[in-house]
């Protein structure tokens, strides 16, 4: 394959004039894929957790990053995962006979792909990044694993569910 404009400089040992970082598409955010601290776990659905829960939960995640307009979620599919929002906000959106509507933003502190994990059934709508934002997936595995230890955590989660079903 045919070598970069970048690589024949590097090769040349010729210096770059202006950071790479500023020409090549880097993922958003400071370290995608990187652990999660516990302290920002630290939001409403998690709250009845103590905090050796929360610090043993947050050992077993890592963040995942977004780009603005992309789709995290799409109605539809089939999915394992909600999702925590540590960074930037995303639209929700339902498409129901030929017809889409924006049902609600979320931001940072809120959650959602939680429907699918509970009831099994398909994505309920498709969600897109609004602006570069920063997740932390929780897999069912995981989920369950917390809701085990502590019964709290599921009833946080099924009083939003209904909220956003009416
Ligand atoms: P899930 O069905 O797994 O995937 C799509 C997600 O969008 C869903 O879980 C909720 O987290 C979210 N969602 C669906 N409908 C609404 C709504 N009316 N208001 C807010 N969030 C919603």
């Amino acid at each position: 394959t045919e070598e970069s404009f970048l690589e024949k400089m590097d090769r040349a040992g010729i210096e770059h004039a202006y950071p790479v970082r500023q020409i090549r598409r880097e993922p958003p955010g400071p370290d995608p894929g990187s652990p999660v601290d516990a302290a920002v776990l630290d939001i409403d659905i998690f709250s009845p957790l103590t905090t050796a829960e929360r610090d043993n939960l947050a050992a077993g995640l890592r963040r995942a990053a977004f780009g603005s307009g992309e789709e995290i979620i799409r109605q539809g599919d089939r999915g394992d995962s909600l999702f925590v929002i540590l960074r930037g906000r995303v639209e929700v959106r339902v498409a129901s006979e030929g017809q889409e509507e924006i049902v609600d933003t979320l931001g940072a502190g809120s959650f959602f792909g939680e429907m699918c994990l509970l009831t099994g059934a398909p994505r309920s709508a498709t969600v897109r990044a609004l602006e570069d934002v920063e997740v932390v997936p929780v897999t069912v595995e995981a989920f369950r694993g917390i809701v085990a230890q502590n019964p709290a955590v599921l009833e946080a989660v099924t009083g939003v569910v209904s909220r956003r079903r009416s």
